[in-house]
């Protein structure tokens, strides 16, 4: 079984290639937390560095994941250029539990962040020449349940860097947030979220006479992970981050990877 996590498509991506060559169920790891994996033989886990570390949202749901300590669990992480702390952050997760794990790597691929800094995800397509033979490699290694932990141990800027208080103030830069006027309520970002972390509701602010014709906006609740699907895959643009309006041409999402693949509920 393969849990995965993600915001545009990446690790998804990896998931289902790793996927097609074992015949693992490919999984949303908030689907598989509480519930009972012990039985489960092999469990691969494919998520985003996000900020130096792992997610906040894998971060949560790790600890929830019920898996026997014999079966063999592998880790890919997928990140525009290092994983710095997130494999040490996993292992650690998943020691706790009396889980280890057998064997990570990681995986470059286009940077779904970028947008936020001002630059296009899309011109760094050139990492999908050296993801293709390393994700080959990825795949006959797990396929075969080889171990080895490919990663360069713990990285004490990056934990500075996700200490709450610190986190609070630099991850801002990626936060999204809904533009209400450009909103139409499709609701397309409240099925994406990884998080289940955005509602449809009604703008209070509106007079109460245009209140029953007027469309619901996406509200993003405070659990954000800042994964920018929403950002990404929204069809009118109407979701923006840090509140600047990002440009059409920057939104990214994995080439193999459609809106409806990405769709969780
Ligand atoms: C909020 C955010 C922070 C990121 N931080 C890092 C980082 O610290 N290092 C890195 O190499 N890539 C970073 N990335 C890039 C992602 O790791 C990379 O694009 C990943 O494949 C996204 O996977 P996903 O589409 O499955 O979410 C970041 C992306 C986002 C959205």
């Amino acid at each position: 079984m393969i849990l995965y996590f993600s915001g545009s498509g990446n690790s998804l991506a990896v998931a289902r290639q790793i996927s097609n060559k074992t015949g693992e169920q490919v999984i949303p790891l908030c689907k598989a937390a509480g519930k009972d994996l012990t039985d489960e033989k092999r469990i691969g886990l494919v998520f985003p560095t996000y900020w130096l570390d792992v997610p906040i949202a894998v971060r949560e749901l790790v600890p929830q994941l019920h898996l026997s300590a014999a079966a063999y669990v592998y880790v890919v992480i997928t990140c525009g250029a290092q994983t710095n702390n997130a494999v040490w952050t996993v292992r650690r997760l998943l020691r706790k539990q009396g889980v280890k794990v057998a064997y990570c790597h990681k995986i470059r691929v286009p940077d779904s962040s970028a947008l936020a800094f001002g630059r296009d995800p899309n011109q760094q397509a050139w990492k999908f020449e050296r993801y293709r033979s390393r994700l080959e490699q990825i795949i006959q290694d797990v396929a075969t349940e080889q171990r080895g932990l490919h990663f360069s141990g713990f990285d004490p800027f990056g934990w500075l860097l996700s200490r709450p208080s610190v986190a609070a103030k630099t991850q801002k830069v990626t936060r999204p947030n809904v533009n209400a006027e450009r909103c139409v309520g499709c609701g397309t970002c409240a099925k994406i979220c990884p998080q289940d972390n955005i509602v449809m509701a009604r703008n209070d602010v509106l007079p109460a006479s245009a209140t029953p014709s007027a469309p619901a906006t996406a509200q993003i609740g405070d659990r954000c992970t800042a994964c920018l699907a929403c950002v990404h895959f929204c069809p009118h643009l109407a979701v923006e981050i840090n509140g600047k309006a990002v440009k059409k041409e920057f939104r990214y999402h994995h080439p193999d990877i459609k809106l409806a693949d990405m769709v969780l509920r």
